[in-house]
Order: C-alpha cells, then structure tokens, then sequence
C-alpha cells in the first residue's frame, strides 16, 4: 500500500503471536512467574500488540523512559510523548531479576510474555510534573501515576491473546491499525482526518468533523474506550450515540467508526500528541486537535493541545493536526460557529456546562437540538435515568 502514511518510525509493529508461535508461547508462559496488569495496562499491551504505539515494541527501557520524561523523545529520536509503563510494587520488583522472562496476566488468564531487561525505580513527583503539568492529585492521570509501584519493569512484549475487553467490547468496531489502513485503502482515500472523542456526539463535534471531512477524502471517527474517570459518560452511551447520528447525519462512504482501546490519562498537550501519532499508526493522515484536547479540570490552558505541536518540525510528527477553535451555536447566525467565524457577542451564543447538561438529562428534559442531535438526547437521557434508578 504504497500511498499510506507510514507509520511512526517506518514499521508497523505486530506483537501478537499466532499459529505455532502462539501456542509454543501460551505453553511456556504457564510455568513463569506471573505479573498481574491494570487495567490501564491492559489496554497499553493492546495497543503495543496491534501497532497503534508503533514503534514501541513493548514497555519502556529506563534510558528511553527518561527522554521521553524530559524531552518528549526515545533514545532513537523518535517523538514519543508519554511514557508507556509496566510498574510494580517492590516486593514484586524484588522477587524478579533482569533477563528473566515472565508471564503478564488479566486476572488468572495469561495473556504475554515480557522479557525484563530492566527493573528501574522512577521519580513520580517528576513525572507528573513533566508529563502532567501538575503534581496535584486531584488529577487522575497523576492520581493513577501515584497509586502505582514505585519500580519499572521494562522489556519487550510477545502477546499470545489479547486482553477480555478486545474480545467483548465492540469486537465488531475493534479495528487494528492493519485493518484500518486496508480499509482506507480499499475505499481509495488518501487523505483521511481522525477524530478521538471520549463524549458523546454533540453538535460543535459534529462541526469540526465535518468542516474537517471537506477538505479530505474521509473521516476516521475513533471515540477511545479505555479506561475513563468515574463521572466521564460509559463507552456504550457514547458508543450508542454515535451510531444514531451516523445513521441519520454522516455519509456512509466517507466516515468509518472505530474504537480506540486506550485508557485516558488526561494529560492534555502530550496526550495530544500521543493521540496524533496513534492515530498515524492507523492510517489518519490528519487529526482534529480542539480545544482543550485530553484535558481535565483547569491544568491545561484551552489551546495548550494545539501550542505542543509547534515544538516539532512537522516532518517529526508526520501526522497534520488540524486545529479548531472552540465552537458553539450562535442563534444569530443560526448555526455552529467560533469566536473567529461569528461577528456577534456570548449574548448570542448558547453555552451548558456538563453540569447544567446532566441536570436536564436527570430530570426527563431534552437538550436544546443546537446543542446536541434530538437522537443523542434521548440516548443520554435514557442512559442517565437508568443510572439515576438505581
Ligand atoms: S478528549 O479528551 O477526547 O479530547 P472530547 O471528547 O471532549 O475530549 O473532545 C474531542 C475532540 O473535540 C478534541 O480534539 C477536543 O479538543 C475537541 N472539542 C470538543 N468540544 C469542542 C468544542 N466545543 N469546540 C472545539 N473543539 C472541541
């Protein structure tokens, strides 16, 4: 497939295992230790195994953890932004040695061999600082960071089944990077804008989406199913609301849906980037940055997400980021705008909070149909008076 981007470092990594291989593995791996995975973790060896982290082949090293902390980078050069991890306590750190291979487990089911080629300790307080922006730990991303082991296993993967939630959780929308490069390629587009989402559908999304599609051949719609925070809305109602408005709304040759199996780690700007460059790995040529893009409470300033990709040259990143200003309904020119298309005031210009928004769900109402798609409303509210009743 010539004409698609490359992926991140050149080569599309596989880790998953199959045939031979695959069961030579699962065999050896029942008599090594066993190291069990979070569920953040779980979604990171997913991603690892299909390439959507090319080049990672793995959890991190301690020299490329270090670049990456400091300078957003491996020791390769590539641009990698956040770390990926494997931690464990340290009595576990202790009953391990370097060079050992040992087996990584979802509860009793093993899943891969890691080999360890080392076991590092870190510094979380300058992590968070660096990676987050924040030691705060009222920020999940740090709160998680915080609650982990204080040592680092780092080595390559081999995965031999992949974790419970790639076979249960939108299996159907569960795309690889490989299948979605063939898709794009089978439909003949070459120029394709991906969007990470990890809300339902409202309008001012449905405007960036489609102000996007216009300038490229088609619309890599790729809402993240990992782990979120708490009061974040549950995959399935986002997931619900975004098959209702592709039915009614999106041309279907131009848009593919897909899920995107990482956890959030809420960390904005380098989030973003991490983001971007996943979504390469796909096959997205292009890739929606808004405003405060992965963020979370008032850590991250609104266009700090966009600001992060003016540090590389273009041609280290290889994915376009396509910025948008906030957008919202103006009831004076009648349709979703921003500050830099709208000549009219905030007196004109409908804004909810997700308080105000959750509110009127709870209480039977609809939400204003310039802000969100009738379809999706009456998919929220279904959703959050079931989690009212109980
Ligand atoms: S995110 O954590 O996945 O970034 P969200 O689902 O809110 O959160 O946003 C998805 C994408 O749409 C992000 O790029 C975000 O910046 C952008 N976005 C969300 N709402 C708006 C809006 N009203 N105006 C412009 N961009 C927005």
């Amino acid at each position: 497939m010539p004409d698609l981007i490359p992926p991140h470092g050149g080569t599309l990594v596989n880790r998953l295992l199959t045939g031979a291989l695959r069961e030579a593995a699962r065999q050896r791996a029942a008599h090594l230790p066993r190291v069990p995975l979070s569920r953040a973790n779980l979604a990171d060896l997913e991603l690892i195994a299909v390439g959507a982290y090319s080049p990672l082949t793995g959890f991190l090293r301690r020299d490329d953890y270090r670049r990456v902390v400091d300078e957003m980078r491996l020791t390769s050069g590539l641009v990698w932004p956040i770390p990926v991890t494997l931690a464990v306590d340290a009595d576990t750190a202790r009953a391990l040695r370097v060079g050992q291979d040992v087996t990584l487990t979802e509860g009793d089911r093993p899943l891969a061999v890691l080999h360890i080629d080392e076991i590092y300790p870190y510094d979380k307080a300058h992590e968070a600082r660096e990676v987050y922006r924040t030691t705060d730990e009222a920020h999940p991303g740090v709160a998680r960071l915080y609650a982990q082991g204080d040592y680092l296993l780092g080595g390559d993967v081999w995965v031999f089944d992949l974790p419970r939630a790639a076979h249960e959780e939108f299996p159907d929308l569960r795309y690889t990077p490989a299948q979605t490069r063939r898709l794009f390629a089978q439909r003949g587009w070459r120029r394709v804008v991906a969007f990470q989402t990890r809300n339902p559908i409202h309008r001012a999304h449905e405007y960036i989406q489609k102000t996007a599609l216009e300038i490229v051949d088609g619309l890599f719609l790729h809402p993240l199913v990992g782990e979120t925070k708490p009061d974040d809305i549950p995959a399935e109602v986002r997931m619900a609301s975004y098959r209702v408005v592709l039915e009614k709304y999106y041309p279907r040759d131009r848009v593919l849906l897909g899920v995107f199996p990482a956890a959030m780690r809420y960390a904005g700007p380098r989030e973003a980037i991490m983001h971007a460059l996943a979504r390469k790995n796909y096959g997205a040529t292009h890739f929606i940055v808004g405003r405060d893009h992965a963020g979370v409470g008032n850590y991250y300033g609104t266009y700090d997400a966009q600001r992060i990709f003016d540090q590389f040259p273009p041609e280290d990143i290889g994915i376009v980021p396509l910025r948008f200003e906030h957008a919202f309904y103006c009831r004076d020119c009648g349709t979703v705008v921003t500050a830099k298309t709208c000549p009219h005031g905030p007196d004109s210009w409908l804004h909810l909070s997700g308080t105000e928004v959750r509110a009127r769900l709870r209480r039977g109402e609809m939400l204003p149909p310039e802000f969100t798609r009738p379809e999706v409303s009456a998919v929220l509210r279904a959703a959050l008076q079931a989690q009212a009743a109980q």
